[in-house]
């Protein structure tokens, strides 16, 4: 066995929940059943209407980390008092497993229409996350079923179950987010240059005419339309896609991954799935060249 830098890592596992994520990873045979039911939900949530909301662009945020708060509390708060609340607590930890129930379903579908633009690794353990999380909400119906016919006893081991079940399937939720940085804004922290910099020659940007240019450690869009020149972040806000490849039409560009448009004049999001807003520069032209600067 070879000895110093050249011995070859083992590779350490630092506790089961890791392995677990490590091995959903890699388990390729997800992605014919994940992909079938992307396109179903890409189809369901087509309407402008139902995409925005459900990805929270008129909220300015993800919707569904913030609405997973509402069956998780519940549910949570439920188990507590199945387990030392006593009889006096009995009709409260049924309101609330009734409660987590029906704020399950718009979490699901948020979560869903979120899920279905990704892709690879973040595919698959968002395919587990929601398969585990449909398996608690149907323990979650047990239970309250059997609540509600007397079997108090059985509903509490439903629910616990079904609690367990969500604890894993949050941790597959963090890791999306926190380890993937899926549905984080991609654009946080790209802030351009703070004074006007030079970026490119005025004749090399056509009437009409799109082009990439790198400043100041970003990537900007520029667009001309007369004499009018528009400039903004070309990494979109929702998952990275290229804007600089997208297609510009009534003052807007539409990136070509999932089709959030963004208004060119102030970055805004006409539609979704975006919920973060591009950053937008400053234009002007000095001695033939076209300088931006970071908005103020
Ligand atoms: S990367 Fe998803 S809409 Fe742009």
């Amino acid at each position: 066995m070879p000895r110093g830098p050249n011995r070859p890592m083992k590779e350490f596992v630092v506790n089961p929940l890791d392995a677990a994520v490590h091995a959903i990873e890699h388990f390729d045979r997800l992605d014919g059943v994940a992909s079938s039911l992307a396109k179903a939900v890409g189809r369901a949530v087509q309407p402008r209407l139902v995409r925005n909301i459900l990805s929270g662009t008129p909220l300015g945020h993800p919707l569904h980390p913030v609405l997973t708060d509402l069956p998780i509390g519940a549910w949570g708060m439920a188990a507590v008092l199945d387990a030392v609340g006593g009889r006096a607590s009995e009709r409260a930890a049924d309101i609330l497993v009734a409660v987590g129930i029906g704020t399950a379903v718009p979490t699901a579908a948020a979560g869903l229409n979120d899920w279905s633009d990704t892709q690879g690794k973040p595919r698959r353990i968002g395919l587990v996350h929601a398969a585990a999380n449909t398996t608690a909400l149907c323990l979650y119906t047990s239970s309250a079923v059997a609540r509600a016919t007397e079997h108090r006893g059985l509903g509490k081991m439903l629910g616990l179950a079904g609690f367990g079940i969500l604890m894993f399937s949050g941790f597959l939720g963090g890791h999306l987010s926190y380890s993937n940085a899926v549905n984080v804004n991609k654009t946080a922290g790209r802030r351009g240059p703070a004074e006007w910099t030079s970026v490119l020659a005025d004749h090399d940007l056509p009437d009409g005419g799109q082009v990439k240019a790198d400043v100041a450690g970003v990537s900007v869009l520029l667009y001309r339309s007369g004499v009018a020149i528009q400039a903004l972040d070309s990494v979109c806000s929702h998952m990275g896609g290229p804007l600089d490849e997208g297609k510009i039409a009534d003052g807007c560009v539409t990136c070509p991954w999932h089709g959030s448009t963004f208004r060119l004049a102030d970055g805004q999001i006409v539609r979704g799935p975006a919920s973060s807003p591009q950053p937008v520069y400053e234009t002007r032209l000095t001695d033939g060249r076209i300088e931006v600067r970071r908005k103020r």
